[in-house]
């Protein structure tokens, strides 16, 4: 008889807990063992990406204490490079970043590259694929970046991304379709920090009053009613501030342009707990890619954008000042921008153009891109997730876990994968996956490609994946405070 050593009993062991749990999946060898990010499969995934001569884009990020003016008000947010946002960064499909993130923040850190199809060791998830980057000390991200899209990063750290630690990262692509004349990076966010309760104020009352609350002293009540869009209600906080790219609706960001000319605006939600639902005044919007991904082109009159997700759409510029408004979806206030051809006074904070009520698109319901649709094929394993809290006490889970307990989510490198996401709880989850780009299932089609889906109160909805990047990958909910909270599991590549 083989002697078992006690890493391969505790392999064992986990694999059978899990098998029981999930239920009607492929068993798995018993001798497997996690694909770890130190693991040459993971080097070997990046050397396979790495074109001989690519370029290498090298700079460095400080993460500090930086002052933010709001309009007047002076307050002190965490920034990359002393900007919210952080600086743009830019490369060509294929190309490498070489970042240094030198700490200066009080606390350890990581980045995270959302969306980004990297390699492991490079993810940025604390003590599952690096240490914590502490304060004082550094650390140098190199990933060869292989999809063309709009992209953000931010760190995976506790409740730091809601103190303004966030940036757009935009992949070109070869034959990324051209057809405009301009684009605008649209950075969203929700704001507390130095106007109303710390994150981790608002984090420690959402613990002690337990799941799904209004909060209040101070802030208000909850913008009455929720959304239809979302399926129950906007969010769990109502901030006090919503901001675009950095700025609050009283000093609204500016985007500048010529009458007649196409825009491309590239949208990103770094929003904790606030999904936008986002309209330009006199414009119609045609959706093209979300997450990335191209998708078939829908025009619209508004787009709604959970955390975490992206959308780019084109547009042509009319003659004037126009608002450009992100309302915070089932909640009260927005964040405002102008976009302007010509002079004219900047819109009011509350600004409401009638775009907001008219046609919206929801990323989840976009038609695929032929061309980045994966081969038919059927899945080689199943994983259920099943999403709940809010209604027992302070904390969401998976499987009924928190992260800490979480059974992993076993997979092998060449297989189809599909996640069914079921939301059991009633409040919408936008599902965020590491490391890969689904493609969302609507019905029996293929929907559109992304790494960031809502789900709605009792919904269930499956995605599908080619498990083509190995290493262990956080599936979470990219509500913060869910996260913060437990809602947070793995993807477990085994050998
Ligand atoms: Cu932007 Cu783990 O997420
Ligand atoms: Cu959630």
């Amino acid at each position: 008889m083989q002697p078992v050593s006690r890493r391969q009993f505790l392999a064992v062991a986990t694999t059978t807990a899990t098998v029981g749990l999930a239920g009607g999946c492929s068993l798995i060898p018993t001798r497997s063992q996690p694909v770890r990010a130190s693991s040459p499969a993971v080097a070997a995934a990046e050397t396979r990406r790495r074109r001989p001569g690519a370029r290498v884009h090298q700079l460095t990020l400080t993460a500090t204490t930086a002052g933010l003016d709001l309009a007047g008000r002076q307050v002190t947010a965490w920034a990359y490079n002393h900007t919210v946002p952080g600086p743009l960064l830019r490369v060509r499909a294929g190309e490498a970043l070489r970042v240094q993130l030198d700490n200066q923040l009080p606390e350890a850190t990581t980045i995270h590259w959302h969306g980004i199809r990297l390699r492991n060791d490079m993810d940025g998830v604390p003590d599952m694929t690096q240490p914590p980057i502490q304060p004082g000390s550094r650390f140098t991200y190199e990933f060869t970046v292989p999809d063309p899209g709009t992209y953000f990063f931010h760190p995976h750290v506790r409740l730091q991304l809601d103190r303004g630690l966030y940036a757009a990262l935009l992949v070109d692509g070869p034959a990324e379709p051209g057809g405009y004349d301009q684009e605008a990076v649209v950075v969203l966010d929700d704001w507390t920090l130095g106007v109303g309760p710390t994150p981790e104020q608002l984090h420690a009352r959402l613990m002690r009053q337990g799941g799904m609350t209004n909060m209040d002293g101070g802030m208000g009540m909850m913008g009455q009613g929720g959304s239809g869009e979302l399926g129950g209600t906007g969010g769990m906080i109502d901030y006090p501030l919503y901001l675009l790219n950095g700025h609050p609706p009283t000093d609204p960001a500016r985007i500048a342009g010529k009458p007649g000319q196409r825009l491309r605006l590239r949208v990103v939600n770094a929003a904790a707990d606030t999904a936008f639902r986002l309209a330009l005044g006199g414009h119609r919007l045609t959706v093209t890619h979300t997450d990335g991904f191209p998708v078939a082109p829908r025009t619209v009159d508004t787009v709604l954008v959970g955390m975490g997700e992206r959308c780019d759409v084109l547009l042509t510029l009319g003659d004037g000042a126009f608002p450009l408004v992100a309302l915070a979806e089932g909640k009260r206030g927005q964040a405002v921008g102008i976009v302007r051809t010509a002079r004219g006074s900047p819109p009011a904070a509350d600004a409401h153009p009638g775009e907001l009520d008219g046609r919206l698109a929801a990323m989840a319901t976009l038609g695929p891109d032929p061309q980045r649709t994966l081969p038919t094929a059927r899945p080689d394993r199943t994983h259920q997730l099943l999403l709940s809290g809010g209604m027992m006490g302070p904390h969401w889970t998976i499987n009924g876990r928190t992260f800490d307990q979480a059974e992993p989510l076993p997979v092998r490198a060449g297989e189809r994968v599909r996640l069914v996401f079921g939301n059991q709880s009633m409040m919408f989850h936008p599902m965020h996956l590491h490391g890969h780009t689904f493609q969302v299932q609507q019905g029996s089609r293929p929907g559109p490609r992304k790494d960031t889906v809502i789900v709605r109160p009792m919904q269930q909805l499956a995605v599908d994946l080619e498990a083509d990047n190995p290493g262990q990958w956080m599936v979470h909910c990219h509500n913060l405070y869910h996260q913060e909270a437990g809602m947070m599991t793995t993807l477990s590549y085994l050998h």
